[in-house]
């Protein structure tokens, strides 16, 4: 920079400066208007934290006066809400007063009234208030409650965090939002954006009366037509549909941000698009975060009825298709790249005869049709019933979080995404699927080779029976595994030799293998005293071997093929591991239908069984504690960081926690676990297993899981061990869960109040509290705030630094409603580990 520049650059600093000192002498500003008060031009009405202003402004290139509320230190201007957007004063006479009604009112240099709040009836001593939130509030002067007007019921073209856009599904659509007509006209544009209460709520967009864009039903996270909405999850958490309905039927959106220092807010751009902006300190500029429609596939049923855009495609005829059983209306047209005429059915369906004949076909990953209506299930017939059963029903979607959808009508603005989307099954006649007479040819073809096939199977499975068991061993995930002789140490086996496992992917000492009887008679026979417990897939028992060697024995109940999985999981990942905060495995047993697997013997069982028992916990002083969950913290470690693989273990509670005799921490259970590559960060699974109240939000909803999902329930974790409360004891109560209830308290500064009653006097509250901060850092909703187990030791262990301020948690409230698991009740499952499949 030259030094001419420099020089005036501090002439427009010090401008500024001495302008603002001017603006800030010159104006009056209150904190309320009431009959005594009147605003005049140039006053303005700041909120009590200054963040929001009101006042008289004109836009950019313009001399008319409008009045608006902006934030108060945003340059330039940036103007949240206007009152007369259609009949600005020309002068700068204008003022704004309580009307001899109560009304605030506008007026002209003549004391003609341009603008009104207009609420009817005569009103005595009202003011109007400006919140912290950005509303305007007029109100009792007496009973600053009693609200009689608000500008967030009135909105122009954004829509702030606190502002409820009411819906009501009998007064139709509620078209809230208004762009402004140009950048410097403020008057009502052609476009209007707002919900649409019809079926599940959705966000639409109009060009006059025109549909341009819609967001897809509301799931209770997402918009389902906003698959990314997940990637943003820290700003979309805090979205929320009001349930359940008012008493006048409605409902209404609102959104608060997780961190309530940031200035978020939402605006329906000029040209008719949704943009969402979060002021950044850094750069002192708004950044965008999301903008819509900005792709060829999101504009307003592109392809025409029946027919599907996809993005990623590039078609002879663009990106759209019809869907399969349907052929466009006007293939001449279609070719030549106007879809507008979209798609017609092949076979028309005919409903008249007997209702088995049309057949359903599943289309995934979807963008909904527009226009479907939610239906609730009695309780024996399913969401396909009920679309046969109405000869107008297309097509049926089972949605999470929804529940059973149909459309009855032509089917619109359909997208096929690349990631997440809906499943939806579209009724063809059955024709369609596979051609009548052929289809019974075929049937009766295939049923013949089939039963062959069968035949032959049972024939080979006989046959092979022993060769097939040895390769069921060799999975084809570990390819490495072979079969030696080994000499059997367990002194009670019958046989002096036995075959062992062991695993050369990395050299471990050899697995032992013992004979059921060895195990039988080390156990009393699996004696019902010997009983420790019962796990997900099976009993654990006791044994006794002689020479006084104790082992703990998890048999897996023989029906179960479930577990087996989950068995060859556990023997192949565990006998690779060693660490003193990790269970270690002694040996297992393979015979008949038994698959047993024999661990180090923990006299102190589970952390459950001490800390949720109203006398044992007191056994558990803050030391202990302290140290329980700092071995916990460093096994988990070892598993993600230090151990020769990279191990998420996906099932972390306190019935994994085993102790031992000094009360030593132990991770249990690796049925669940899964190895990752080095450079592999997250991964997805259809099959979403773990225990309800430690799942991290986007495991349970997407099925994605990495480090930070073992980080999420090891918060959860610290929360209950500093606590001694059971996190699923809040279910259905106002805090949701223990993550939500931690939130309430820490919010009110009574932080203190979740520490265990029980170990008060003896600890060192700093430690706790230091805790009960790490486990609200490891639960926040998004991946990208939760700290790595890394960071969480440094953060437990080092008594000085300063923790970043957790963000509030959302999430739980809806993971409490129960609704992610289609057709499961989850409210009757207790602290046990649940398997659930994700629609996806
Ligand atoms: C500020 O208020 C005082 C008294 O209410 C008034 O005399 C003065 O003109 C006002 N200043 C402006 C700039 O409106
Ligand atoms: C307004 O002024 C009148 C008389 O000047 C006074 O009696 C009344 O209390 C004032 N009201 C308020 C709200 O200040
Ligand atoms: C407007 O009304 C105020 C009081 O209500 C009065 O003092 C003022 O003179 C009026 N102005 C005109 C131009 O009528
Ligand atoms: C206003 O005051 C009048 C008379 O004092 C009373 O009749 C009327 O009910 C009051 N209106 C309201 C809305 O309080
Ligand atoms: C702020 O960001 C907008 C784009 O979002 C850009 O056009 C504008 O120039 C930026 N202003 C400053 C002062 O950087
Ligand atoms: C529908 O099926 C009935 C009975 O099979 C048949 O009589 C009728 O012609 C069919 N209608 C159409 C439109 O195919
Ligand atoms: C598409 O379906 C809608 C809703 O049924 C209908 O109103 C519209 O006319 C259809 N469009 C065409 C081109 O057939």
């Amino acid at each position: 920079m030259s030094e001419s520049n420099r020089d005036h650059l501090a002439l427009v600093t010090t401008l500024l400066i001495l302008f603002q000192l001017y603006s800030i002498v010159s104006c009056n500003t209150s904190t309320s208007i009431t009959r005594n008060n009147t605003i005049r031009d140039g006053d303005t009405l700041i909120s009590e934290e200054g963040v929001f202003e009101f006042g008289f402004f004109s836009p950019k290139d313009s001399t008319l006066r409008y009045v608006g509320i902006w934030y108060k230190n945003i340059e330039p201007r940036t103007v949240v809400w206007v009152a007369n957007r259609e009949r600005p004063l020309s002068d700068h006479n204008g003022a704004l007063k309580i009307a001899d009604d109560g009304n605030l009112v506008i007026v002209n240099g003549q004391n003609n009234t341009v603008w009104s709040t207009d609420v009817p009836p005569k009103l005595n001593n009202t003011a109007a208030v400006l919140l912290e939130t950005g509303d305007l509030v007029l109100s009792s002067d007496s009973d600053r409650d009693i609200r009689y007007w608000e500008s967030f019921n009135n909105p122009t073209d954004t829509f702030l965090p606190g502002m409820r856009v009411r819906v009501n599904p009998s007064m139709g659509e509620n078209r809230a939002f208004i762009p402004w007509r140009s950048e410097n006209d403020p008057s009502p544009g052609r476009y209007s954006l707002g919900i649409d209460p019809m079926g599940a709520p959705e966000i639409v967009i109009w060009e006059g009366e025109t549909r341009k864009w819609r967001s897809g039903p509301w799931d209770s996270v997402i918009f389902t037509g906003i698959p990314d909405m997940f990637r943003v999850t820290n700003y979309i958490y805090g979205f929320k549909l009001s349930a359940p309905p008012e008493r006048d039927g409605s409902v209404y959106f609102t959104y608060v941000p997780s961190d309530s220092s940031d200035l978020l807010r939402f605006q329906i751009s000029v040209d008719g698009a949704v943009e969402q902006f979060r002021w950044n300190k850094d750069i002192n500029n708004w950044t965008l975060l999301q903008l819509k429609p900005s792709k060829e596939c999101e504009k307003y049923n592109r392809c025409g009825n029946y027919s599907v855009c996809d993005e990623s495609k590039e078609f002879d005829s663009g990106k759209c298709s019809c869907i399969d059983g349907f052929e466009p209306v006007n293939q001449n047209q279609w070719d030549n790249g106007d879809f507008s005429g979209g798609c017609k059915r092949r076979v028309p369906l005919n409903c008249s005869q007997s209702l088995r004949e049309d057949e359903f076909r599943e289309l995934r990953g979807m963008k909904l049709p527009d226009f479907g209506s939610v239906v609730s299930l009695s309780n024996s017939e399913t969401c396909k019933d009920v679309c046969l059963r109405d000869c107008l029903c297309n097509a049926y979607a089972f949605v999470r979080g929804i529940g059973c959808m149909v459309w009855t009508r032509d089917l619109m603005d359909m997208e096929r995404f690349e990631h997440g989307g809906q499943s939806i099954n579209i009724r063809l006649a059955e024709s369609e699927l596979g051609g009548k007479e052929n289809s019974k040819l075929w049937i009766i073809m295939l049923s013949v080779i089939g039963a062959f096939l069968l035949v032959l199977c049972i024939w080979i499975l006989w046959k092979f029976k022993k060769r097939i068991k040895a390769i069921l061993w060799r999975k084809k995930d570990f390819p490495v595994f072979k079969i030696e002789e080994k000499k059997d140490y367990s002194t009670k086996s019958s046989s002096s030799t036995i075959q062992v496992l062991v695993g050369d992917l990395v050299d471990t000492p050899d697995l032992p293998i013992f004979s059921f009887n060895s195990v039988a008679s080390a156990t009393g026979d699996f004696a019902e005293e010997n009983k420790l417990g019962q796990g997900g897939f099976g009993s654990v028992y006791k044994g006794d071997f002689s020479g006084g060697r104790e082992i703990a024995v998890k048999r897996l109940s023989g029906k179960s093929k479930q577990g087996l999985e989950e068995f060859k999981n556990e023997i192949l990942l565990i006998a690779k591991l060693q660490h003193r905060n990790l269970v270690r495995l002694l040996g297992c047993c393979i015979e008949n239908n038994e698959k047993m697997l024999l661990y180090e013997y923990m006299p102190n069982k589970s952390l459950d069984s001490f800390l949720f028992d109203e006398n044992k916990r007191r056994s558990l002083d803050w030391r202990k504690r302290w140290d329980i969950i700092g071995g916990i913290a460093r096994g988990l470690l070892y598993l993600h960081r230090d151990s020769r693989l990279k191990i998420i273990h996906r099932d972390l509670k306190a019935s994994n926690i085993l102790l031992d005799k000094e009360m030593n921490p132990k991770i249990s259970d690796f049925g669940m676990a899964r190895i990752f590559n080095y450079r592999q960060d997250q991964a997805n699974t259809i099959r979403v297993v773990g225990t309800y109240g430690y799942m991290a939000p986007e495991y349970a909803m997407e099925g994605r899981f990495s480090e930070k999902s073992d980080v999420y329930s090891f918060g959860v974790l610290i929360m209950e061990i500093v606590s001694g409360i059971k996190n699923v004891s809040f279910r259905g109560s106002e805090h949701g869960n223990l993550i939500g209830y931690v939130w309430n308290l820490w919010s009110q500064g009574k932080t203190k109040e979740l520490i265990d009653p029980t170990v008060k006097d003896t600890q060192d509250v700093n430690e706790a509290m230091r805790c009960i901060h790490v486990g609200m850092l490891c639960t926040q909703d998004s991946v990208i705030y939760r700290p790595n187990i890394s960071s969480v030791l440094l953060m437990l262990e080092s008594r000085m630094s300063h923790l970043p301020r957790p963000r509030q948690p959302t999430f739980h409230s809806f993971l409490n409603s129960g609704k992610i698991l289609e057709g499961q009740d989850v409210a009757t499952l207790n602290d046990i580990t649940l398997t659930t499949v994700v629609g996806r």
